[in-house]
């Protein structure tokens, strides 16, 4: 088993072992990644970000991993500045920079454009949010935050709240959850369920599954809320956004009734699902999750460019 030269498209392209293994790296990445220990796992070599949808966390985290480890970048972060936008197809954007680094990190607003990408590279893709398809490297630092709260990820209860519809990260977080046998709660507003396709997957896989579409009524017994934004820019017609935004809104109020050990989670940018009076209480996982995207990246980077967990 070596995660060496491989591609990350979907989180299922991983074994529930792999993704244990990436989580115990991660761990001891952290302190490169808080910059009390200074690393050189990558050894120089160059990773090429392409980013064609805006981002903050996934790719200045992922500079960041690098940067530290000793690897260097080169970075597509305005897409309206590349070839692109003279009509290039991605296809042949991705072979010549397949060419040029030691592997391609992807984030396009095309679902499938990431498995597009690695038929095009001979060097590993890594995705990063293809469209509403999937967003594995965000679950690996999830599931990363998930384990440092819980000390497990067996045995979770976890409501998956918001867009269920157009939010890529819930779709690959429900197919690990699902492996390490998590029990899920979908709250979502009218008409932005999971997708039918991720739905029978994860009924196929014997997820344990429930749906309840009032958020009171779960908080109780949660142990993990995790709350996601209206994926706005994927809606078709704004006048069915407008009929769903605001629906939902996390606060101290609410969270009064929830267990003590009960984390509030959110892959951000929050727009307004989560009161900022949360982030003083214990509750509020959000930030520690982004930076845990650092050491997570680390781990991935190092086990997919150098085979070495690091
Ligand atoms: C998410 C994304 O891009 O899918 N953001 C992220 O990567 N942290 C979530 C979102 O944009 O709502």
């Amino acid at each position: 088993m070596t995660l060496k030269g491989r591609d990350l498209i979907s989180i299922r392209d991983l074994s529930r072992e792999e993704i244990e293994e990436v989580l115990r790296s991660a761990k001891r990445m952290i302190p490169y990644a808080e910059g009390t220990k200074l690393g050189d796992q990558l050894g120089g070599k160059l990773v090429t970000l392409a980013f064609f949808e805006p981002s903050t966390r996934t790719r200045l985290s992922f500079e960041t991993a690098i940067q530290r480890l000793g690897g260097r970048c080169v970075t597509i972060a305005d897409p309206s500045a590349s070839s692109m936008r003279k009509g290039e197809t991605l296809h042949d954007t991705i072979r010549m920079l397949s060419s040029y680094g030691d592997a391609i990190v992807l984030r396009h607003p095309n679902e499938g454009s990431g498995r597009l990408a690695a038929q095009a590279s001979d060097k590993p893709v890594i995705n990063a949010g293809d469209g509403a398809g999937q967003h594995p490297t965000q679950t690996l630092l999830d599931l990363a935050t998930m384990q440092e709260a819980f000390g497990t990820l067996s045995g979770l209860k976890v409501v998956l709240l918001g867009d269920l519809k157009y939010g890529r990260t819930v779709h690959s977080l429900a197919y690990a959850l699902a492996v390490f046998g998590a029990e899920l709660v979908l709250s979502a507003p009218p008409g932005l369920g999971l997708p039918e396709e991720v739905r029978s997957q994860l009924d196929q896989m014997g997820a344990k599954i429930s749906e309840e579409d009032q958020i009171h009524r779960v908080v109780r017994d949660a142990d993990i809320l995790y709350v996601t934004r209206i994926q706005k820019e994927r809606f078709v017609d704004l006048a069915e956004y407008e009929k769903v935004a605001g629906s939902y809104r996390i606060d101290s109020a609410l969270l009064k009734s929830a267990k003590q050990r009960l984390i509030v989670m959110h892959p951000l940018p929050r727009t307004g699902e989560i009161a900022p009076e949360v982030d003083a209480t214990a509750h509020a996982a959000y930030f520690r999750q982004a930076f845990l995207g650092v050491p997570v990246r680390m781990a991935l980077l190092s086990l997919i460019l150098t085979g070495k967990a690091g």
